[in-house]
């Protein structure tokens, strides 16, 4: 599509809700968000977390919200249209740069995802032994072919959906597929929650201890709700570009939110009582999602089916949050350098899945990459904590900027109500007022306590 032709929307309030809720629910609720909460002490961590997801999660989404719909175009797009001849296009090409970094990795990990759920779907991982699930892991993230084989198949999958656009393929994949995530998560609470010895597994996930709480858990929460919400990187801008003239834009943010949290808690409700149960470390880092669950499931009654049924949708929450991800620069190619759909996500899945062996090979101690660190991180690692903990917030931040100060509060409050259509004015103006003057203070402050310039 040139920028010239008709530019796509989608059809429904439904269907803006469930592609929001695609791109937010992804390998974070599932693969960092337990993992985290495990290292940081459980639920002190969860509270900060929640406090992240209301006071700056939301404004800035509603901020993205409203550049995304006036400008109805791509991240750098939108800016350029909105202030044109600034240099705050730019904070548009960054978010662009953090969606690549975070593909590279994501990509990765997605192909672990697909990976396990073969697995499971062969049989190979029923009546796993601990020794056996440390080799299971060992064996999907050594290369070098079958972890890149995987990650080709992931960006395939991606650049596939993606050429068919944002109706046919974003909004139809969406539509389907997120329901029946919410019924395979919910089975697996079931299960998970009727084990004997689960109740250690909750009070672990809600059980408020501060000492746990250290500045550092701070900015991670704040990352983690970036990284959730899909936020300080223009995804949102892209997607509600798409959205419909009628939707009500806040009830979407608060409905995706709180959806998108709700599917975090489940996922945590689901891994730790089983993790506690079997007596397992719930601290394990990120192999707790590849080591430790083939291993709990392993040892329940019907356990390889619920294996799939996990797996199956973790890969569902991966690939609707790529879809998102990638749809970013996608948009991008398509209207400022005059590609056609199909060639913008070719190219961006060659281009991801090229640079994003780095990250792959990076994980596997065997390969050269494996052992290369630089201040003590490997590819995938500098990939992660540059764009969760750098330049999502640092987006986030300029956002909130843009669109709190450089932006008139009428202006705002017309297009979030749909020019007064909708009775929320009082609202979106307390929004408003959050972002002005609460947003910028805890991001600024989290992020140089992050760079160690304050020390909270
Ligand atoms: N929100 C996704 C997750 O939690 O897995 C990841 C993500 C998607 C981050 C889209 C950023 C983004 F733009």
């Amino acid at each position: 599509m040139a920028s010239n032709e008709k530019r796509e929307t989608f059809s429904s309030g439904l269907a803006v809700f469930f592609a929001t809720l695609g791109s937010a629910v992804g390998l974070g609720n599932i693969w960092k968000f337990p993992y985290l909460t495990g290292q940081n002490g459980g639920g002190a961590f969860l509270l900060v977390y929640f406090l992240c997801i209301v006071f700056v999660g939301l404004p800035v989404m509603m901020s993205e919200f409203y550049i995304g719909r006036t400008a109805r175009k791509n991240a750098i797009g939108a800016f350029k249209a909105i202030m044109p001849g600034t240099l705050w296009k730019h904070v548009g090409t960054m978010g662009v740069l953090a969606t690549y970094l975070i593909m590279f990795f994501y990509s990765c990990v997605a192909g672990w995802v697909y990976f396990y759920l073969f697995k499971a779907l062969t049989g190979e991982l029923s009546g796993i032994t601990m020794e056996g699930a440390k080799a299971q892991f060992g064996s999907v993230i050594m290369g070098p072919w079958s972890p890149i084989l995987w990650q080709c198949i992931v960006m395939a999958v991606v650049s596939g959906i993606l050429i068919m656009g944002v109706k046919q393929g974003i909004e139809k994949i969406t539509k389907t597929l997120m329901p029946l995530l919410f019924v395979l998560i919910l089975a697996c609470d079931l299960r998970a929650l009727t084990l004997p010895g689960a109740w250690e597994g909750v009070r672990f996930l809600f059980h408020v201890d501060f000492s746990q709480l250290s500045g550092a858990a701070v900015l991670t929460a704040l990352g983690l709700a970036f990284f959730k919400l899909s936020l300080g990187l223009g995804c949102m801008i892209t997607y509600s570009s798409y959205f419909t003239e009628d939707n009500n834009m806040l009830g979407t943010a608060a409905k995706v939110a709180f959806s998108d949290t709700l599917v975090s808690l489940l996922a945590g409700l689901a891994i730790f009582p089983a993790v506690f149960a079997f007596g397992m470390e719930p601290g394990a880092g990120p192999g707790l999602l590849f080591m430790t669950l083939p291993l709990v499931f392993a040892q329940m009654p019907l356990g390889n089916l619920l294996l799939i049924a996990f797996f199956f949708l973790a890969s569902i929450a991966a690939t609707t949050a790529m879809l998102s991800l990638v749809e970013v620069p996608v948009a991008y190619c398509i209207e400022e350098r005059g590609m056609s759909r199909t060639g913008a996500a070719v190219f961006n899945g060659i281009l991801i899945a090229g640079v994003g062996v780095l990250a792959t090979l990076s994980v596997d101690p065997s390969s050269l990459l494996g052992q290369m660190t630089f201040m003590g991180r490997g590819f995938f690692d500098w990939f992660d904590y540059l764009s969760s903990n750098i330049l999502l917030p640092i987006g986030g931040l300029l956002t909130a900027i843009f669109v709190g100060y450089l932006m008139p509060r009428e202006q705002v409050v017309a297009e979030l109500t749909n020019q007064g259509r909708l009775a929320m004015a009082g609202m979106v103006g307390m929004l408003y007022s959050i972002l002005r003057y609460v947003t910028p203070v805890l991001l600024i402050v989290v992020f140089l306590a992050s760079v160690g310039l304050v020390k909270l």
